[in-house]
């Protein structure tokens, strides 16, 4: 059966796109993903829908998980936050590539696709394959009762509520706040401490009220967008939990503004990239405050020694930065979380300034039902 979201959901309350409005829905739609799931008794979540009974869990030896467009990159941020707290080695791959390279399909291994819409084909696909061959697969899906959410043996709804522009901003959000609450269950049947749980467990709940704080930042980043704005092209770079951030954050600006950016991991910029670096292509830096900020630095430094523009999103202001967003620290396990989300404001405001279509791109869908 499909749940239909009510109608003022779809009313635009006094914004100018969708996308703004959705970005800023953020703080009450992880409030929604966090609701009744959490169990301070064993500083841990209940995931009434999983269908995967500790012994399950625990036999669980590899985590694949399948996504498209954004949705894969925040399979990408959960596959690190599985492997950090439940220690079980996790990837994330496009859902496409994968059916198509007739992959090793293990019964050892959990599968998770990844959906907002629940209908994109290749996803589906791949699931319906997964299946044919045996495979247990799990859904993290926003559309309730979607065909994916249908054909999985179980899985979380990730409750972003509708999101009506193309360019997903809130689902993503709550895509990686749900693979947080995976991550910490999958943890906690294992080795996982009742310290730690408890630890991530406070991250989560600080969450809405640190994305209000980003929000609150708007008009310093509807600054920075005006001034970033002549750039043809944008390098974005991060490190382990930063880097799936920086190809999100790639990604958004490329869909809303058509400019072109890349993404590439910090550590990797001095074998090849850093000789596009100059002056008129600005580099966005993602920079934690967490064990990788000293390399950060240095990546940073290297950029300004070619007189590369800097803007940086991180927790406190970055000296060799030209420009720092600062956002709120959480745990390091969940910052990605909140990292990504200044620079989605950044991409609509550049978008914006560039008298762009926001809510529907040229040549984009919200959903691609075929192949
Ligand atoms: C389309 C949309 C993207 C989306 C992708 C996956 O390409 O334009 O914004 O990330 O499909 O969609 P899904 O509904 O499966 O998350």
């Amino acid at each position: 059966t499909t749940v239909e979201w009510e109608a003022e959901s779809y009313d635009m309350g006094g914004h100018d796109t969708y996308m703004h409005k959705e970005i800023h829905e953020q703080a009450d739609a992880v409030d929604r993903a966090l609701r009744g799931r959490i169990d301070d008794r064993f500083s841990t979540v209940h995931l009434g829908g999983l269908n995967l009974d500790a012994r399950d869990a625990r036999a669980v030896r590899r985590v694949k998980i399948l996504g498209c467009g954004t949705s894969y990159h925040a399979g990408q941020i959960g596959a690190q936050m599985i492997e950090e707290l439940a220690r079980i080695p996790a990837d994330a791959e496009p859902a496409s590539e994968f059916r198509y390279r007739n992959p090793v399909v293990d019964p050892d291994t959990l599968y998770i696709a990844v959906s907002q819409s629940g209908e994109t084909y290749d996803v589906l696909a791949a699931v319906q394959e997964l299946k044919r061959k045996g495979a247990r697969v799990l859904g993290l899906v926003n559309v309730v009762g979607s065909a994916i959410a249908r054909e999985t043996d179980g899985g979380i709804y990730v409750h972003a509520g509708p999101e009506v522009c193309v360019v997903s901003t809130k689902c993503f959000t709550n895509m990686v706040v749900s693979f947080g609450l995976l991550a910490l269950h999958l943890g906690r049947t294992r080795d996982l401490s009742v310290a730690d749980g408890k630890r991530i467990i406070e991250g989560l709940r600080k969450l809405p009220g640190q994305i209000e704080e980003i929000l609150a930042n708007e008009e310093q980043i509807e600054k920075l967008a005006g001034e970033y704005a002549d750039a043809k092209s944008m390098m974005f770079i991060g490190r382990v939990r930063g880097y799936p951030v920086a190809r999100e954050a790639s990604l958004k600006l490329k869909e809303v503004s058509y400019i072109h950016a890349e993404a590439y991991p910090a550590s990797e910029l001095k074998h090849g990239p850093l000789a596009l670096i100059e002056p008129a292509m600005p580099t966005v830096a993602i920079v934690p405050d967490d064990e990788l900020l000293e390399k950060n630095r240095a990546a940073l430094e290297e950029i300004k020694a070619r007189s590369g523009r800097i803007l940086a999103v991180a927790h406190q202001e970055q000296e060799k930065a030209d420009h720092t967003i600062v956002v709120p620290k959480n745990e390091d396990e969940l910052d990605p979380i909140l990292m990504g989300i200044p620079l989605q404001l950044f991409a609509y405001y550049t978008a914006k300034a560039m008298g762009r279509d926001i809510d529907k791109p040229r040549n984009l869908a919200k959903s691609v039902t075929v192949e």
